[in-house]
């Protein structure tokens, strides 16, 4: 149908303001005559290919300048009212008042010429280009309105170093601001990551170690803050193994989609520590007190299964097919309106925020206490004496 050439995938909510009428007029004076009937059917045909959604706006000028080409001056009567999208198209098309036939074929052709070279420049590039700069222990990339964060330190699991965390934040931050969609955390490697870099607690000079622990909790309480207070829908798309940290902040995530070789980790006991992430009132929130008890306390790990069952991980997918299947999913979910996404998620989120900081500052300052234990200090030293063992 040449309507729908015109206009492919007509969607409408409200009719187009002054300025964008401006729009289209400045677009006009851009006019150079010539464009044949030929120029003007292929453009038609272009468009049906365009990748990108142009936007209302622009289906509004296309619309206009098909009409205009096609039937000459608007002199229909316009649309009642309550009929909005045939409203707005009618104004559009009436806008162009009596616009030479040959000069709104000459706009189509020139409007579908530059949406055809902005669509193919807007074609998925190599991640290298589209990476951002300024993160040495992350990636981060921004595509389809979805901003990836990588944690990437692959050949040490993605442990947290005190960088990673800061990082992180940073990341999180400029995220907050973009024009994204949805967040993504994720893991390069086999890991999703093993939490906290046990490396963190060396190299403190004698005599240091109270203000180290005191610094180290307010680092792990704004890290968990920036999760609690993140305006947008937050995913985790946990690609291996995750252990400590990196799973008890998952119950401040909107989705958490893991692969079958996932597995979820939180031996604190075992390590003189205590639980962080506001896991200590996430968890039995999610899953109960029992199972939160035996994971948070005795350090049960969980399989992928395991945890989806208790609620902490919203799907599982086969490792085989998992980052296909979850980043088409991402991106369907991305071209939801933005605006009422974010909305959506700060009512579910806000009314828990200020218990989630009571939590947050609650947990670090009896972990700044366990750190200094004999018990943490020595779970610690086993760990890094370890490999020297081997
Ligand atoms: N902190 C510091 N280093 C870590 C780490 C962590 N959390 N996780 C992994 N690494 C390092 C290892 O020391 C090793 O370093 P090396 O190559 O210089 O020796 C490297 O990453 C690879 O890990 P490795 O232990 O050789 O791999 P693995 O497959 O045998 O075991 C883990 C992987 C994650 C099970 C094991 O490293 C581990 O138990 N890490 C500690 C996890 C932990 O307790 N986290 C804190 C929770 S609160």
């Amino acid at each position: 149908m040449a309507l729908a050439g015109a206009v492919r995938c007509w969607r409408l909510g409200a009719g187009p303001s002054s300025l964008q009428m401006q729009a289209l007029s400045l677009h006009m004076s851009k006019t150079a005559m010539g464009a044949s009937q030929k120029d003007f059917e292929s453009a038609m045909n272009q468009v049906k290919l365009l990748k990108k959604d142009p936007g209302n706006e622009v289906k509004l000028k296309l619309y206009a300048l098909y009409k205009q080409t096609t039937e000459g001056p608007c002199n229909t009567p316009r649309p009642g009212v309550f009929d909005l999208i045939n409203k707005a198209k009618w104004d559009a098309w009436n806008a162009l008042g009596n616009l030479p036939k040959e000069t709104a074929r000459q706009n189509y052709v020139d409007l579908v010429s530059d949406l055809s070279s902005s669509d193919s420049s807007s074609q998925v590039k190599p991640e290298a280009d589209r990476k951002q700069p300024g993160y040495e222990t992350l990636v981060v990339t921004s595509e389809d309105s979805i901003t990836k964060i990588m944690m990437n330190r692959p050949a040490k699991k993605n442990a947290l170093t005190i960088q990673m965390y800061r990082e992180i934040m940073l990341a999180l931050e400029a995220a907050s601001k973009d024009d994204s969609t949805i967040i993504v955390l994720t893991g390069n490697g086999d890991y999703y990551s093993s939490g906290n870099d046990l490396m963190n607690f060396m190299n403190i000079p004698p005599g240091e170690m109270e203000k180290e622990a005191k610094n180290g909790a307010i680092l792990l309480r704004d890290f968990v803050g920036c999760f609690i207070d993140f305006p947008k829908p937050l995913v985790a798309v946990i690609n291996g193994p995750a252990i400590g940290i990196s799973v008890t902040i998952l119950g401040l995530f909107d989705l958490v989609y893991a692969s079958d070789r996932a597995t979820f980790h939180t031996p604190f006991t075992h390590l003189g520590q205590s639980p962080e992430g506001c896991s200590s009132y996430t968890f039995p929130k999610i899953m109960g007190q029992a199972k939160a008890a035996e994971m948070l306390m005795f350090g049960k790990k969980l399989t992928a299964r395991e945890a989806c069952a208790q609620g902490l991980v919203t799907e599982v997918f086969p490792d085989s097919t998992f980052q296909k299947e979850v980043w088409t999913r991402l991106k369907a979910y991305s071209k939801l309106p933005r605006n009422t996404l974010h909305i959506s998620k700060q009512s579910i989120r806000n009314l828990e925020k200020e218990k989630l900081h009571a939590v947050n500052a609650e947990e670090n300052s009896v972990l700044q206490e366990r750190w200094l234990s004999d018990e943490c200090i020595n779970a610690v030293m086993s760990f890094l004496s370890r490999k020297a063992k081997l």
